[in-house]
């Protein structure tokens, strides 16, 4: 599901193409003949909104099996939050573990007035404020429609 969804996030006009970050082994060995590197981990950002406030939304987010546990999940999740910094972003929100999220500074939205889509995804819906970030920034979360219609 999250292959399609992220199909569809490419071509909708949420895409965000700077907030879109891979990371490559850089082994040669491991990718066979085809460009010398293999894509071990991906995350994107793309645009939603609270309430009228353009925000990002983090999402999907992978890293290959046999790659996991190894720090690639935390450069994505790092170079994304820097990123959005860099350009002045707001607010990064996510659906995700707490435990794992909660050490890059990502809070239970709902303590900082951003609502969920869906009500009962409680404290698993995140919220990180950026330098940008005001206190005003209150509402519901929307996500970019292919979070919405693709099954
Ligand atoms: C979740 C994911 C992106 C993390 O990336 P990663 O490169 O494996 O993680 P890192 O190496 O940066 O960090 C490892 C730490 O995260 C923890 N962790 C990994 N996945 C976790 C999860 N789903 N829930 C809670 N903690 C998790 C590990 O226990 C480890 O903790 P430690 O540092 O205390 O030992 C990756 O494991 C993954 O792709 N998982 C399958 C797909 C998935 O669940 N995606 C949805 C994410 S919301």
């Amino acid at each position: 599901m999250e292959a399609r969804l992220l199909e569809a996030l490419r071509i909708c006009d949420s895409w965000q193409d700077r907030f879109s970050f891979v990371i490559e082994s850089g082994d040669a060995a491991a990718a066979g003949a085809g460009s010398g590197r293999e894509v071990i981990a991906h995350a994107v950002c793309t645009r939603g909104y609270v309430d009228d406030v353009p925000v990002l939304a983090l999402g999907p987010i992978a890293v290959l099996p046999d790659r996991q546990r190894s720090g690639a999940g935390s450069a994505l999740v790092h170079g994304l939050i820097g990123a959005a910094n860099a350009t002045a972003e707001p607010m990064i929100v996510l659906l995700g573990s707490p435990v794992y999220y909660g050490r890059f500074g990502f809070v239970r939205s709902s303590d900082v007035g951003v609502e969920p889509p869906e009500p009962e995804w409680h404290e698993h819906f995140q919220a990180r404020m950026l330098s940008s970030y005001r206190q005003t920034m209150r509402g519901e979360f929307v996500y970019a429609s292919p979070f919405r219609t693709v099954q």
